[in-house]
């Protein structure tokens, strides 16, 4: 049986509407770095990006988004990692951008990675935080997550979060509220300061160094930036855009930075000898 006109339409949009909620990074990503060195597998749902001695990778996301909740499976470079950053952030780019990293620091073979935080608000950095993992995230995927909202940046891992930076704008402190962001993943080499403050270097031997993300999927999660109209389009029903920290996620950020956390700019009174920046001295606990 054939189906009528309008059947046929419904069943395309269906179609249109199934791929649109899928995993595809090459539908979703451009690949602006390392053309070679980016590698889709099972059709674009997971994709491998690999540094060699020639170049790195680096896949940007085709959309701007202002708001979202993106969520993303990573597998680090397992073994010899010294030297090479896998990475996963949104920028917004232009002259003062707005941006928030998860940089993994790669280290020797045997010895526990890094991870990098940073957030910066109309240009300005220099809120780094840094974190050893609970888990060895070269045994398999796990979730890595920034949650960006009007209220609150938080990142998590595997749904816990292990940092926020609230809206301070009230205090003097910019919060990235007004540009668009593309979503990045990239790897590459910084032997001269990623491990071990750039003692210990790329070992070319164990190149290429490998690693893979897979389950992106903001359909539902991101405000896309509708670049004629010059207005973000939210998904309906948003709950992420209301999303805080609650009591439970008060808790659970504790023990990350009881346990887990190796440097926080807030404490670094030698970078900040007059008093750390003003977002730091708020308690934490009130949202
Ligand atoms: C993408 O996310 C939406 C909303 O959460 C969900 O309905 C859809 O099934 C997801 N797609 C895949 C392939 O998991
Ligand atoms: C690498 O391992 C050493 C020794 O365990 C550790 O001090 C360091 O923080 C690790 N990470 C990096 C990126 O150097």
């Amino acid at each position: 049986m054939r189906a009528s006109r309008p059947c046929r339409l419904a069943l395309l949009l269906l179609a249109v509407a199934a791929a649109a909620g899928g995993h595809d990074f090459r539908r979703d990503f451009d690949v602006v770095w390392g053309e070679g060195n980016a590698r889709f597998r099972d059709g674009g749902r997971e994709v491998e990006l690999s540094l060699d001695e020639r170049t790195g990778a680096r896949l940007q996301s085709k959309q701007r988004y202002l708001f979202g909740r993106f969520d993303l499976e990573i597998k680090l470079v397992a073994g010899e990692s010294a030297g090479t950053i896998t990475s996963f952030y949104i920028c917004s780019g232009g002259a003062r951008h707005d941006e928030v990293d998860f940089e993994f620091l790669g280290n020797a073979s045997g010895e526990p990675y890094l991870l990098h935080t940073n957030i910066f608000s109309d240009g300005r950095g220099e809120r780094e935080q840094q974190f050893v993992l609970w888990f060895d995230p070269t045994a398999g995927f796990h979730t890595y997550s920034i949650l960006w909202n009007p209220h609150n940046v938080i990142l998590y891992i595997d749904g816990v979060p292990i940092r926020v930076f609230r809206d301070n704008a009230a205090r003097g402190v910019p919060f990235p509220a007004r540009q668009p962001a593309h979503v990045f993943a990239s790897i590459w080499d910084a032997e001269d300061w990623a491990t071990q403050g750039g003692r210990v270097k790329t070992d070319w031997a164990s190149a290429p160094f490998v690693a893979a993300y897979r389950r992106y999927n903001v359909s539902t999660t991101a405000c896309v930036w509708d670049e004629g109209g010059g207005r973000a389009r939210c998904p309906p029903a948003a709950s992420w855009m209301a999303r805080r920290m609650d009591w439970w996620s008060w808790m659970t950020l504790s023990w990350v930075r009881m346990n887990y956390m190796v440097y926080d700019y807030c404490d670094d009174r030698r970078r900040f000898p007059h008093g750390a920046p003003p977002e730091c001295d708020i308690p934490i606990g009130r949202s």
